[in-house]
């Protein structure tokens, strides 16, 4: 099948066809109605931590443009919307008195979309933890697992029932390692060692909060959200085989075989030598709670090289805007070997898009590799399911231009072009594209 033929018919009726975004990129409103900073605030205000040296105190003003986006959404034609609470919003200080005035804002934004029949995915950690929790060593703190089991339950408590699934971590190899390693996101912070403690509580306040919010008798999906790559070796070389396999470990199978065989990798523990983290006994248990779906967040394939780093140039395809080669098959191939070696019982594609140059013309924007990106991505899916791999939902990054973390405003993933100076929106040809997708009868 060529790629460019995809059709909707060649889905189930019931499958999920979303838009994602999260509280940092988009919402703004700081420190509006008593909400607390995050990590991410704070890193903004570090010199040369974001490319544009901007912050997060407007981004898509998403906090006051909300009914807006709530009709753009809607007119996309998609059923489903995937989206993250801000957690100082709802609790200033990740611990103690919750915030009324910030729970109304995501009780009103789900109620509006749930009236249009949009189906909901709430996720509760994409990135913006409390900074007071921070000032207690965040993540590398067992305390966190404990601070976040409650946010989960309560929000759970209050939401639940009109939720279509809620995930506890997006991505948490970002988190810890872009993080806590190599200090190019919020918090900054260099260590190694802090850096597979955090990612250790991160996965098990993940287990923790799956417990807890399921000892509510909350019947919601429950899951977690992955970056996800195939690695291949640079090269036949077995130093670079074996470094590509390495580098699985340290990407995938670290997550993977803690959340679905109850385990850590051998190699991996083997390699970090002292900085293992600490893992009490029983913490695997509980990391390993059943998951009814895994989130894929799928960008881009990588190579490993244990000499010269590769260049991305030499596969010879599209790169976009971040330097990430466009290569589709990637996501079937990973697909695949999730349903082969690990069997999910539902995977979902929770993010996929491109980071192009756009031109705004005319009122128009003609991004047609971001549009053949959504398109390929989109076949790409596909063809894991003709295979046999059991996939439900496919969510586009991102319904709109936003803050890009680290690059700040310079790279636009979205489907929806914004005008940070006037906030206009405006439908790129791409977002039409997956409109007319949608309503094919
Ligand atoms: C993912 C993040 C998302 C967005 C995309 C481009 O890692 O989850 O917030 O920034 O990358």
């Amino acid at each position: 099948m060529s790629h460019s033929e995809i059709s909707r018919h060649q889905f189930p009726d019931n499958f999920t066809w979303g838009v994602a975004t999260s509280s940092f990129q988009i919402e703004g409103a700081h420190d509006s109605d008593g909400k607390g900073p995050s990590i991410w605030d704070n890193f903004c205000d570090i010199e040369g931590k974001i490319a544009d040296s901007s912050n997060g105190h407007k981004a898509c003003e998403h906090y006051l443009r909300w009914q807006e986006d709530v009709d753009l959404i809607c007119h996309l034609g998609v059923n489903a919307y995937r989206f993250s609470i801000s957690w100082p919003r709802v609790q200033p200080d990740g611990q103690g008195a919750w915030n009324e005035a910030g729970f109304a804002f995501y009780d009103k934004l789900i109620n509006a979309l749930a009236e249009r029949g949009i189906a909901l995915h709430l996720t509760l950690n994409h990135w913006d933890l409390p900074q007071a929790l921070q000032d207690h060593g965040g993540w590398a703190n067992r305390d966190l697992c404990g601070h976040f089991t409650r946010y989960a339950t309560e929000v759970a408590r209050r939401f639940g029932s009109r939720l279509a699934s809620i995930c506890t971590h997006n991505e948490p190899w970002v988190i810890a390692i872009l993080g806590y390693e190599q200090g190019i996101f919020a918090p900054g912070i260099q260590s190694r060692s802090q850096a597979f403690q955090a990612v250790h509580h991160l996965l098990l306040s993940h287990g923790m909060a799956l417990q807890a919010m399921r000892g509510l008798g909350l019947t919601t999906p429950m899951g977690i959200v992955l970056n996800l790559s195939p690695i291949y070796p640079a090269s036949d070389d077995p130093k670079d085989v074996a470094k590509a396999w390495l580098d699985d470990g340290l990407i995938l199978r670290w997550y993977m075989d803690a959340l679905f065989h109850g385990t850590y990798p051998q190699d991996v523990t083997a390699h970090l030598g002292q900085d293992v983290p600490v893992v009490l006994p029983d913490d695997l248990v509980t990391i390993a709670q059943h998951n009814d779906f895994l989130g894929v967040n799928y960008y881009t394939r990588n190579f490993s090289s244990s000499g010269n780093p590769w260049d991305v140039a030499s596969t010879g395809n599209q790169v976009t805007d971040m330097g990430w080669e466009v290569y589709p098959q990637g996501l079937t191939e990973l697909l695949c070997r999730l349903h082969a070696d690990y069997q999910p019982k539902l995977l979902w594609v929770t993010e996929n898009g491109a980071a192009f140059k756009d031109e705004l013309v005319g009122g128009v924007v003609n991004d047609e590799l971001r549009l053949a990106y959504i398109r390929d991505h989109i076949a790409a899916t596909q063809d894991a399911m003709a295979q046999g791999v059991p996939v439900g939902a496919y969510f586009a990054w991102s319904l709109m231009d936003n803050f890009e973390w680290a690059s700040g405003y310079a790279k636009r993933f979205g489907l929806v072009h914004v005008d940070f100076d006037t906030q206009k929106r405006t439908l790129k040809n791409s977002a039409l594209w997956y409109q007319n997708f949608l309503s094919e009868k």
